[in-house]
């Protein structure tokens, strides 16, 4: 995956870039004063064969985090148990007092391996992309994460278990911004990255995916950890998997927030209305549902106000029609925003393409980090390019799909299915 970057291409303010981490570059070890002079030298060395260099090798990136070094490269070597979607929901149906303690010492095990493995990926970077702060931050959130998790004492009585699930929480808290700084680092460094090569999509398919599967197994430990608080046993709820999702509740939550933002953004917003199976519930993870429509529905907003800026003209509404079925749950999702040209169509699905002019709107906080599924409803309408992309994985994550159809001068129809998590659901795992 060794990446040839070529010299012409990295100017002096790339290098610039590299060169600002010491830590990157240098061995790490301790230095007295008079290592001083070395140290400069060393440096101005470093810097001059980082023009050269194409790639990390093997636990180099993590210069400066080398307590973490050893367990990347120990850890990443193991095999990750796959867990299917069945097999979660039976477990997770059972009393939480009797499975607390095995699913902790599950994630005991499997939790450093997924990171090490996500750290593995930040290697196979092309070297000036690994430089960039915002990768490096994540990758040292990772690295801290990978100490804390693997350090932890064994999980052998209820009280180990709930001071294990208190530091998956703090996990959770210390890592909402994840997406955001990957979006970030990928608008920096999408331009070093040599035409045809889709090393920066595969990275982040890895990582999106790898941090998708392992927050759903977090978060389904906290959940089983609130219901047996509960003391009753909920109907409703399987861990993280909710047993009968309402969608009609589920999109008016999701409306309510996106027009808020709407308004925010453009002082209007179009309705929403809902037609088909307005009775339909489903099983799923409601905040990846969550997630799904307020990406769409930012989207199918922001088409709609701005192919329409006459404020005395109403806005059209945006439906969605819903559809249950055995096996799956649809949603038709059709605004009347101009629709998508046939040339800019298939770079919605790209890491980081976006309309928005950078100027009119600096990337921010974005709609895409915090909680389970990422979101952040206070967050801006539009500007990350990761909506798209990002809302893919959500609904292929489970065997779903997402498809666009687009009418180019009128309008835009999105296409969502998910599957009933049910018991059915065999052969999902999560990633
Ligand atoms: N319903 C739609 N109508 C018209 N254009 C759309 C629609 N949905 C997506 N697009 C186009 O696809 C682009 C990419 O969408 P995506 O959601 O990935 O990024 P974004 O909305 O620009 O930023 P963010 O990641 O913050 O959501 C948008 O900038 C827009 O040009
Ligand atoms: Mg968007």
């Amino acid at each position: 995956m060794a990446m040839l970057l070529q010299r012409s291409r990295m100017s002096s303010s790339v290098l610039s870039t590299m060169s600002a981490p010491k830590c990157w570059l240098l061995r790490s070890r301790s230095r007295t004063t008079s290592e001083s002079s070395e140290v400069t030298s060393e440096n101005n060395n470093s810097r001059r064969s980082a023009a050269k260099r194409t790639s990390y090798g093997e636990g180099e990136f993590i210069d400066g985090f080398d307590f973490a070094k050893r367990k990347v490269m120990f850890y990443s070597q193991k095999e990750q148990i796959p867990v299917k979607v069945d097999a979660l929901l039976k477990f997770s149906q059972q009393d939480p007092k009797s499975t607390l303690i095995t699913s902790a010492r599950f994630l005991n095990r499997e939790l450093p391996i997924r990171l090490s493995q996500c750290l593995m990926e930040f290697y196979k970077l092309p070297y000036i992309i690994g430089c960039n702060p915002h990768f490096r931050e994540v990758y040292k959130k990772y690295a801290e994460a990978l100490n804390s998790l693997s350090e932890h004492a064994p999980v052998l009585t209820n009280e180990d278990q709930i001071a294990f699930s208190k530091t998956l929480e703090n996990y959770l808290d210390d890592n909402m911004d994840v997406i955001t700084m990957l979006a970030k680092g990928t608008k920096e460094s999408s331009r070093y990255v040599p035409e045809g090569s889709d090393v920066l999509a595969t990275f982040l398919r890895k990582i999106i995916q790898s941090r998708i599967g392992m927050r759903v197994l977090i978060e389904n430990q906290i959940a089983l950890n609130r219901q047996a608080e509960l003391k009753t046993k909920s109907s409703k709820k399987a861990g993280v998997i909710g047993l009968a999702i309402d969608p009609k509740e589920v999109i008016n939550k999701m409306t309510k927030i996106t027009s808020r933002m709407c308004h925010n953004r453009y002082g209007r917003a179009p309705k929403v209305i809902l037609k088909g199976h307005l009775d339909a519930k489903f099983s799923y993870v409601q905040p990846h549902l969550e997630y799904i429509l307020q990406e769409l529905l930012k989207n199918a907003m922001r088409a709609s106000v701005e192919a329409n800026p006459d404020f005395t003209v109403p806005l059209a509404p945006i439906r969605i029609t819903l559809c249950k079925n055995d096996q799956d749950f649809i949603m038709r999702i059709s605004d009347e925003g101009g629709g998508i040209d046939a040339e800019t169509l298939p770079k919605c699905w790209q890491w980081s393409f976006t309309t928005v002019d950078d100027e009119a709107e600096p990337i921010g906080g974005g709609g895409g980090i915090g909680m389970l599924a990422d979101q952040e409803p206070d967050g801006k309408l539009a500007g990350l390019g990761f909506g798209m992309p990002m809302t893919k994985m959500y609904c292929t994550y489970f065997g779903g799909s997402l498809n666009v159809q687009s009418m180019h001068n009128f309008g835009t129809d999105v296409y969502v299915r998910l599957k009933n998590l049910t018991l059915e659901a065999k052969d999902q795992p999560l990633g």
